[in-house]
């Protein structure tokens, strides 16, 4: 029995990477802000601090989403990753994203080192062949893998699961678990075919993964050390590493024709291949014990991460396994899950379009917003505060105090600081403690508390000019103005590099204005990092507001993307018929034409109507549950279907006497029915 340290060890180097993000569409606020802005934020921290550290990301190509998008756009796979490789690398690169080396799966180098690596462990027996029956399309001559075959989820009847998962309730599917399996590529219906397959038999690795995970490693985040927990309890089964595809990394082995490497075998060798294309040095990274290697991922990928991949990389020997794996969870969009496919997203290209010059802002945001703990939401209206209440408000305004005073009073020339008051004394004494907390969140990967601390330099630096009031006192003790201003500056500086790794644009703009370099991030919580006599640059606005309209332009683009999903649903299910009436039964049922004559909201609920009918019986009221589909005022005059011999009843203190008869279908949404000619009010219905 081994025993495992933790948090013990002394580590000279780090090796970050993030998931490689498929090459089948752009890159959105989802993924920027579960993986890319995190990671980017660590690793800014570890080069300020001068840590030897290389960051490796690229485009995994491999996969079946990509051959199915390259045979519906009627081009080949490698024209769709070549599409979106260009498109990804650019826009993290607009955005900041640092990455040391952006590669890509098709490469030569990683074509060569998955394959050895393959090679390897087939060499060494690590798999074990074995045949199964398979879904295959007789009619396009294929094996049907992970999403070339759809069906009905047995789960949640979801009727758009894949071969390897359900989208909708989230469960991890087998492709024979489906109901009404069809062919993704033809819409057939598949027939069973013996194929046969590598497995690493992952059961092999189960005790060295409890002891290394759930002994070793009981410091990582609670939902990855949860979700690699169950999957140790479920016990570990035989996982495929190939596929019956055409397009690939071919099986290195002989007789192998027609199969290629499990897209989520080669992918995780791509941090390898890519370390090797930055640096003939890979194998320090990769090879030493006393590297800290952490994957930045989202909850989707945490088993590729922390089973899978340490079980190829000790049945291969001689890696260094992960640290650490920041896995985070998911953030929505407007209270909706994001998705490639119905295109409910922000794509970072379309918002390096729409908001040029504020990177930073999306940057901030996301942090801010991360999914750290628990799924998230962005939405735009909380982008459009937190850029006007906290980065105008508190960031922008607090540099460009002290920065515009400073020009006032003493022509950009930094003054000399006097004695200190005690409050002085006090706010500075701030800084380092601010810095020790920032420190201690970013390398537990509470990137949210971090930006916190870093903010609350600009809080402090604003409560310090607000109580010290160098503009009364000028006044009265100009001199005293000095000290509050070069204190006020040492402020600024500090600020300038505490949110270097959050917002690296604003950072420098900050240094610019203080016409200094950046100077690391051991100096963070000095008092005397500009120098009295410095002569400061320009001072010049670092955010600005961001309007309603401008808000209201991406809510309706959104819109949009929602009324031509709508009009593309396939209709949803009919809800299945309920038991039998006798007519009787629905002769109780006294249902009339009413016109409605006036409408007004009940207050303080979102859903209900007050409607007035006249039922050509009596004039009634009616309180009816479609406030969200309707206003009041395009309803008055229009004719319903009403129940009106429902007994009445009391909603929100308005007595409601009839039931006005609705449509809906399975999105929920309700559709007010009326006769399509007019008919006198109290007519009746059956
Ligand atoms: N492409 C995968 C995804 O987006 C992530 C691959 S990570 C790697 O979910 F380790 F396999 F590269
Ligand atoms: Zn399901």
């Amino acid at each position: 029995m081994r025993i495992y340290l933790q948090n013990m060890k002394r580590f000279k180097r780090y090796l970050v990477t993030s998931a490689l993000p498929y090459a089948n569409g752009p890159v959105h606020i989802g993924h920027l802000a579960g993986v890319y802005v995190p990671s980017d934020i660590y690793v800014r921290y570890l080069r300020l601090k001068g840590e030897d550290v290389v960051w490796v990301c690229g485009s995994d190509e491999h996969g079946v989403p990509i051959t199915i998008k390259a045979r519906r756009e009627g081009v080949a796979p490698q024209d769709v990753v070549d599409k979106y490789h260009n498109m990804i690398k650019n826009s993290f690169e607009k955005l900041g994203i640092s990455f040391d080396i952006y590669s890509r799966t098709t490469s030569e180098e990683h074509y060569r080192t998955a394959s050895e690596f393959f090679r390897t462990l087939y060499d060494k027996g690590a798999f074990v062949e074995q045949t199964s029956m398979q879904y295959y399309d007789n009619e396009a001559r294929q094996f049907l893998a992970d999403r070339y075959i759809t069906g009905t989820c047995p789960h949640c009847q979801s009727e758009r699961a894949y071969g390897d998962q359900c989208e909708n309730c989230g469960t991890t599917l087998a492709a024979t678990d489906l109901l009404n399996p069809r062919s993704a590529i033809t819409g057939s219906v598949p027939v069973m075919k013996e194929t046969s397959h590598w497995y690493l038999p992952l059961d092999r690795h189960e005790e060295f993964l409890r002891g290394w995970i759930l002994d070793g490693h009981r410091e990582w985040k609670t939902n990855v050390y949860g979700q690699c927990k169950s999957w140790l309890d479920l016990g570990l089964q035989p996982r495929a590493v190939s596929r019956d595809l055409d397009w690939g990394i071919p099986v290195p082995v002989d007789g192998a024709a027609g199969k290629v490497l499990y897209v989520w075998f080669d992918a995780p060798i791509g941090y390898i291949s890519a370390t090797k294309e930055l640096t003939p040095d890979w194998e320090r990274y990769w090879k030493g014990e006393d590297t800290k290697m952490v994957h930045f991922i989202g909850k989707d990928n945490i088993v590729f991460h922390c089973i899978m991949f340490p079980a190829m990389l000790h049945a291969h020997g001689g890696y260094t396994l992960p640290e650490n794996v920041p896995a985070n969870e998911f953030l929505n969009l407007e209270g909706e899950k994001i998705s490639t496919s119905r295109n409910w997203a922000v794509w970072l290209h379309e918002y390096l379009v729409d908001f040029p010059g504020k990177e930073d802002v999306l940057r901030y945001v996301l942090c801010a917003n991360a999914p750290e703990t628990k799924d998230n939401d962005f939405t735009w209206r909380d982008f459009q505060a937190r850029n006007n209440n906290e980065l105008v408000a508190v960031l922008g305004n607090f540099v460009n105090r002290a920065l515009v005073l400073t020009d006032k009073y003493f022509d950009r020339r930094v003054p000399a600081p006097g004695p200190l008051s005690d409050y002085d004394r006090d706010t500075l004494a701030e800084l380092p403690a601010i810095r020790r907390s920032l420190e201690e969140n970013i390398e537990n990967f509470r990137f949210r508390e971090a930006l916190k601390d870093a903010m609350n330099i600009a809080r402090l630096g604003n409560k310090y000019l607000a109580d010290a009031e160098p503009w009364k006192v000028v006044k009265t003790d100009p001199t005293r103005v000095e000290t509050i201003l070069n204190i006020a500056l040492q402020i600024t500086a500090n600020l300038a590099v505490a949110i270097e790794p959050f917002m690296p644009f604003t950072a420098a703009r900050v240094l610019a204005m203080l016409d200094l370099e950046n100077f690391g991030w051991e100096r963070l919580g000095s008092v005397d990092l500009v120098p009295a006599g410095h002569t400061l640059g320009r001072a010049e606005l670092l955010f600005e507001k961001i309007e309603d309209s401008v808000i209201e332009a991406q809510l309706s683009k959104l819109a949009e993307t929602k009324q031509a999903n709508a009009a593309l649903a396939p209709a949803a299910p009919a809800a299945p018929q309920k038991e039998t009436v006798s007519f009787e039964d629905f002769g109780r049922m006294d249902i009339r034409v009413a016109t409605i004559v006036a409408a007004e909201r009940v207050e303080k609920t979102k859903k209900l109507l007050k409607l007035t009918i006249d039922a050509g019986v009596d004039r009634r009221v009616i309180v009816s549950g479609i406030a969200e589909y309707y206003a009041p005022e395009e309803l008055v005059g229009r004719q319903a279907l009403v129940l009106v011999n429902l007994e009445p009843r009391e909603l929100r203190g308005v007595l409601s006497q009839g039931m006005i008869l609705m449509a809906s279908d399975a999105t929920g949404r309700l559709v007010l029915l009326s006769p399509t000619d007019r008919v006198a009010s109290g007519a009746t219905v059956g």
